[in-house]
C-alpha cells in the first residue's frame, strides 16, 4: 500500500488572493491533484458554504472547517488550496509546520476586484470594501506566520503567480 504524502504546496491567503485558480494550474503544471478544503466541505455536507452559515453559524462551518484541513494535510500529496479563515484556527496553524505554505497576498484594491462587489461570500455581506479592508488587517499578519514563501498577486495574472510559485518553492 502506498502511504499518502504531504501536500506538494498549501495555498493560504485572503479570498480574491486566487488561491483556487493559482492551485488549478500548479496542479496541471506538477501533474498532480488539487484539493480545496472549501469543496471538501460543501461536498461532505451537501450544501453550499453560504447556506451553512446562514442555517448552521459561522462556528459550526469552523469546526467542519478544521476536521477539513486535518483530513487533507494527512491524506493529500497534490496542490492543497484553505479557505481564507482556515487559519483562524491554532490548531490547524501548529498542523501547519513543515509544510510548503504559500501565502498569496493581495492588496484591498485587487481583492474588491476580483472577489467583486456582488460577493456570495458570507463574509462580506454589506461594505464589500470595508469589510475585506477588515479581514486583511486582522489575518496578513497571521497568513505570514504560517507561510514559508510570500508571492505577491496584486496586478498579476494567476499564471505569472502560479509561475513565481513553482520557481520559489
Ligand atoms: C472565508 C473564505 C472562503 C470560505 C468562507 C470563509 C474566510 O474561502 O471558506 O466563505 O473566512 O475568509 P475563500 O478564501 O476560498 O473564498
Amino acid at each position: 500500500m502506498t502511504r499518502p504524502g504531504r501536500p506538494r504546496a498549501v495555498l493560504v491567503g485572503p479570498m480574491g488572493a486566487g488561491k483556487t485558480t493559482v492551485a488549478g494550474l500548479l496542479g496541471r503544471a506538477w501533474g498532480v491533484d488539487v484539493r480545496d478544503t472549501d469543496e471538501d466541505i460543501e461536498a461532505a455536507e451537501g450544501r453550499p458554504i453560504a447556506e451553512i452559515f446562514v442555517d448552521s453559524g459561522e462556528a459550526y462551518f469552523r469546526e467542519r472547517e478544521v476536521e477539513a484541513v486535518a483530513d487533507a494535510l494527512d491524506s493529500h500529496d497534490g496542490v492543497l488550496a484553505l479557505g481564507g479563515g482556515a487559519v483562524l484556527d491554532p490548531a490547524t496553524r501548529e498542523a501547519l509546520v513543515g509544510h510548503r505554505v504559500v501565502f498569496l497576498r493581495v492588496g484591498l484594491s485587487d481583492a474588491v476586484k476580483r472577489v467583486g462587489l456582488g460577493s456570495a461570500r458570507p463574509l462580506l455581506l454589506g461594505n464589500v470594501r470595508s469589510r475585506i479592508k477588515a479581514l486583511l488587517d486582522e489575518r496578513t499578519p497571521i497568513y505570514e506566520s504560517v507561510a514559508v514563501v510570500t508571492v505577491d498577486t496584486d496586478g498579476r495574472s494567476a499564471e505569472e503567480v502560479a509561475d513565481e510559485v513553482r520557481v520559489t518553492l
